[in-house]
């Protein structure tokens, strides 16, 4: 399979899966327990359907909207994820050069393989920074300075992730970070040369959001669960949230928040945005999916905060029903993470592409020329 021959994100899925040593495919493709949530997220679109306008003369559509005060060229977020140079050698730095290409806000994790100094150099787009508030507090201070001098326009607080959810792929495979080539395993990664050969050739592994402070690298490797139960701060609660949203200072966003109470207490806090997630499914498996969650909280805060559908978008019209839903944007992690892992930025770039055509081919047949067009009357729950 080549990458002229995906044309959906599934496809990049399969090509995704073909290319990496399973245990890396089913860190990515994985999520919690018996991944019912992660399967109910994308589900959750197909139980509403769309209801068309026609005749609406759709030849020029404006796809761009504001997110946190920055403008988006579409209502998609690339949301931060872990560890991208153990998929692909290019990592996060094809994922922030394909993101500027396509005029899109882009995450970085504290679980990050390139360092946020590093990605500011290399583009001017929207960037956030993705929080997992450790038990170091000299640590957190110190990864929030560094995206102040970085100039990073945006911290997002991950909160749905106070433990390790029970990956029981990542228990089979025993992946790790760093990752570590255990006989058992040893045999998937020889099986996958060309990824084995950049893995151990190119650059090092890093995470030089941590590296200062928590020697991974030199430290016994550990499954991401047990990184989170071990090294995050159980303590966190909304009064630290709160200070942690001062001591930034600018656009502050909660990524991981499904109930309205949460909702509202995001708003009372002063957060810029919330991330309806779940995760993908990696954590709490038996949680709402967050399309289900979506209808009550816009309904509790709508417009009082922006609201980003995460989780389980893998179509442009999925963008399109949350929008509908009352979202102000949608976001995701696999939906370019595939991409990347099979075939780095070219790959990141020709998913966006897919994205963007899905995106505004839904718009053009269902009769809107602008996101803010789309409501909730073009939706019938079934
Ligand atoms: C993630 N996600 C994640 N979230 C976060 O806040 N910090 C992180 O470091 C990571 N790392 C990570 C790694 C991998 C491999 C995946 C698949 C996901 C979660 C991510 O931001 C997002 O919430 C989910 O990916 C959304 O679900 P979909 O779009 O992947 O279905
Ligand atoms: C994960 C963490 C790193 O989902 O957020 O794997």
């Amino acid at each position: 399979m080549k990458l002229t021959h995906c044309h959906n994100i599934d496809d990049f899925r399969r090509l995704a899966k073909a290319r990496l040593p399973w245990p890396v495919f089913d860190y990515i493709d994985g999520a919690g327990d018996d991944e019912i949530t992660k399967a109910r997220n994308t589900a959750a679109f197909d139980d509403v359907d769309l209801i068309p306008n026609v005749l609406a003369g759709v030849a020029d559509v404006d796809t761009s909207v504001t997110i946190m005060g920055r403008k988006s060229a579409l209502p998609l977020v690339l949301s931060p994820t872990a560890l991208q140079r153990v998929f692909h050698w290019q990592g996060e730095r094809a994922v922030a050069r394909a993101a500027e290409k396509f005029g899109l806000w882009f995450g970085i994790s504290s679980l990050a393989t390139v360092s946020v100094e590093e990605i500011a150099a290399l583009t001017s787009g929207p960037k956030m920074f993705q929080l997992y508030v450790h038990k170091d507090q000299g640590l957190n201070a110190e990864m929030i300075q560094r995206c102040k001098d970085a100039q990073f326009d945006a911290i997002t607080l991950t909160v749905d992730s106070i433990v390790g959810g029970k990956r029981e792929r990542c228990l089979r495979s025993g992946f790790s970070t760093p990752p570590s080539f255990t006989l058992a395993s040893l045999l998937s990664y020889a099986v996958k040369p060309r990824w084995a050969l950049d893995f151990l050739l190119r650059e090092k592994f890093a995470m030089p959001m941590l590296d200062t402070r928590i020697k991974l690298g030199s430290g016994k490797a550990m499954p991401i669960s047990s990184y989170f139960t071990e090294m995050l701060d159980q303590n966190l609660d909304w009064r630290m949230a709160s200070k942690i949203r001062d001591e930034w200072g600018g656009k502050f966003c909660l990524k991981g928040v499904v109930s309205v109470a949460d909702a509202k207490r995001a708003v009372e806090i002063g957060a810029d945005a919330i991330m309806i997630s779940n995760h993908g499914g990696r954590q709490l498996d038996g949680s709402v999916a967050s399309f289900d969650a979506l209808p009550a909280i816009v309904d509790a805060v709508g417009g009082q905060i922006e609201i980003i559908c995460d989780s389980g978008v893998r179509r442009g019209t999925h963008v399109l029903k949350a929008l509908a839903s009352g979202a102000n944007a949608a976001s995701g992690g696999r939906l370019y993470l595939y991409a990347l892992a099979a075939a780095g930025q070219p790959g990141v770039e020709r998913a966006l592409t897919i994205l963007k055509e899905e995106i505004v081919r839904g718009m053009k047949l269902s009769g809107v020329t602008s996101p803010g067009q789309l409501n909730r009357e073009m939706l019938l729950r079934r």
